[in-house]
């Protein structure tokens, strides 16, 4: 059951961005982090190549700062920018005092290059990085007195009034119940797994955009994916990130014949991400195969062994070594650049309610994210969590109607859907995003795409199954037997991925135009009418916003 208590702020989702929110958030405040984990994974501790600060003496902030925004293809707010450039040192810093155990050279930290930056500028520990980062995180969280976590609890919808944010509903083991609390961060991460290729984590469905899109929070630039172009695609082995750094330490792509598939694309295998996934693409297209060579072998077997370890044992895993075979490799969602609207102290349109981390769209990574400031953003923005305003007049009891088990059965009988076609009809989600909204996208498909959405049947409908949650009294708790909970589980993951890939796939019809993370086939080139971000909120027609130079 959930510690009671009067809760100053709940942090959802306990990856980089919630760990550090947790840290961060002045200690005279009660914190409840919220967890929909049992086990430790989010797309955090997937992270392997590092993290980008300046921290070289031939490198600068201007250097750092002009490859996010060439990078970000024309749609970079610039205060993001220079605010995630400026602070990162001092990030790293405090992660040193934390104990993060970043790689040497000697006396220094040892850096890495990736795609896209000018300067060996990435930290890392050795190809597990995200993981190294929430150990030490995760330690400091557990001792601090001030905040108490739990995990396997669902957040199911937000608690706002007038615009105001007063606490969480959640699903926890059986039970439904509200949460009040005087502010709310979303820190839930990413969407990946809406594709059905990913280098993302199951839970990285896009619950918080969700969750704000239902309160009424602005979100921007949704129509931005990023896909990883190297992502393991080995007959049964899961979709897993190669990173970057290899490539950045030497190994190169390779088409069937075994010659570069990359022609004069400037930067080759270091391109930015968006520019190299689709030439693999395009390969992958014209070869008439399904993924592309990867030859590590400029990396000598010992530095690979120490720098690569856990991608070394998850090839030889499934019986590829890769100085005997090349790693098959083709490109993955990877992360998403569009997110909940932020201010540059997270906050977002609705009073009380803060965004951080990947799930938030602070306008610094513009249409295409440069190579290891994710990591980096999520520490520099839990950093601003230390100015939150909390709501005064917290709401303790609703004026909701009763809400009882009996309205639930009734629900369920309209439901005629069991486990089994629940989880089948997420898969085909995932299929649709992937072939209708991917790497290239064109309005015939997309509008295929969401008529397929909108077209289900009512028993999975949103509306009113989170109309009926909405209903329960802010001071009750409803209890379920064990089979409704998984079912309902389901249910409200079915309805979340149908909600988020519609938004995603409503504003990339909305950009009529290529940039970035959103190619379309049928406008292949930028267009300056363009260099704006969208923007969407319930109930509004979806709008552009402009740049911050
Ligand atoms: O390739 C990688 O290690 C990915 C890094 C990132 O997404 O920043």
């Amino acid at each position: 059951m959930i510690p009671s208590g009067d809760w100053d702020v709940v942090v959802i989702g306990a990856g980089a961005a919630g760990l550090m929110t947790c840290l961060e958030l002045p200690r005279n405040l009660k914190v409840l982090l919220l967890n929909k984990n049992i086990d430790v994974n989010s797309s955090s501790r997937w992270a392997q190549g590092g993290m980008a600060s300046v921290t070289r003496p031939e490198d600068s902030f201007q250097s750092h700062i002009q490859d996010t925004i060439n990078a970000g293809a024309g749609l970079c707010d610039r205060d993001a920018v220079n605010l995630m450039v400026n602070e990162a040192p001092k990030c790293v810093e405090r992660l040193l005092r934390l104990g993060m155990n970043f790689d040497k050279d000697f006396d220094s930290l040892a850096t890495t290059l990736e795609a896209a930056h000018s300067f060996r500028r990435v930290l890392h520990v050795q190809d597990r990085t995200g993981g190294a980062l929430l150990d030490v995180l995760g330690a400091h969280v557990d001792r601090q007195q001030n905040i108490s976590q739990i995990r396997g609890v669902e957040v199911t919808q937000l608690w706002v009034e007038s615009n105001a944010c007063y606490g969480v509903q959640v699903f926890h083991h059986n039970r439904l119940y509200w949460i009040a609390s005087r502010a709310v961060v979303v820190a839930t991460g990413g969407g990946g797994h809406l594709y059905a290729n990913t280098t993302n984590p199951p839970q990285a469905c896009g619950e918080g955009i969700s969750l704000a899109w239902r309160a009424g929070a602005v979100l921007e630039d949704l129509e931005f994916i990023q896909f990883h172009p190297t992502a393991l695609r080995l007959k049964g082995a899961p979709c897993f990130l190669i990173t970057e750094a290899l490539r950045g330490e030497g190994a190169v792509l390779k088409n069937k014949l075994g010659v570069s598939p990359l022609g004069n694309l400037p930067g080759k295998d270091l391109a930015p991400r968006d520019q190299l996934s689709r030439a693999l693409v395009e390969c992958m297209d014209s070869e008439g195969i399904d993924f592309i060579n990867l030859d590590v072998r400029a990396i000598a077997p010992e530095k690979f062994q120490k720098r690569f370890p856990n991608i070394l044992r998850r090839c030889m895993e499934f019986g590829l070594d890769p100085y005997k075979t090349f790693i098959p490799v083709a490109p993955a969602a990877h992360y998403w650049m569009g997110g909940i609207a932020t201010d540059m102290n997270a906050a977002t349109s609705i009073k009380g309610l803060y965004a951080v981390g990947e799930v938030a769209c602070t306008g610094l990574h513009g249409a295409n994210r440069l190579a290891s400031n994710s990591l980096m953003e999520c520490l520099v923005f839990a950093k601003q969590m230390s100015n939150i305003e909390l709501n005064h007049n917290m709401k303790v009891s609703g004026i909701n109607n009763n809400l009882s088990s009996e309205d639930f059965n009734q629900y369920y009988k309209d439901s005629q859907y069991k486990l089994k076609d629940l989880k089948e009809k997420i898969e085909y989600l995932r299929d649709l995003c992937w072939d209708k909204v991917g790497v290239n996208r064109a309005e015939k498909g997309m509008r295929f795409a969401l008529s397929q959405i909108n077209q289900e049947d009512n028993a999975i409908n949103n509306d009113q199954l989170l109309e009926l949650l909405f209903r329960q009294n802010k001071d009750s708790i409803l209890t379920f037997k064990y089979k409704e909970n998984e079912r309902l589980r389901l249910l409200l993951d079915l309805s979340n991925r149908k909600l988020v890939s519609s938004l995603l796939l409503k504003a990339a019809i909305f950009r009529k135009e290529s940039r970035g993370g959103h190619h379309r086939k049928d406008f292949p080139q930028k267009s300056p009418f363009w260099e704006c971000h969208s923007s969407q909120k319930k109930g509004a027609n979806i709008s552009t916003r402009p740049i911050k130079t």
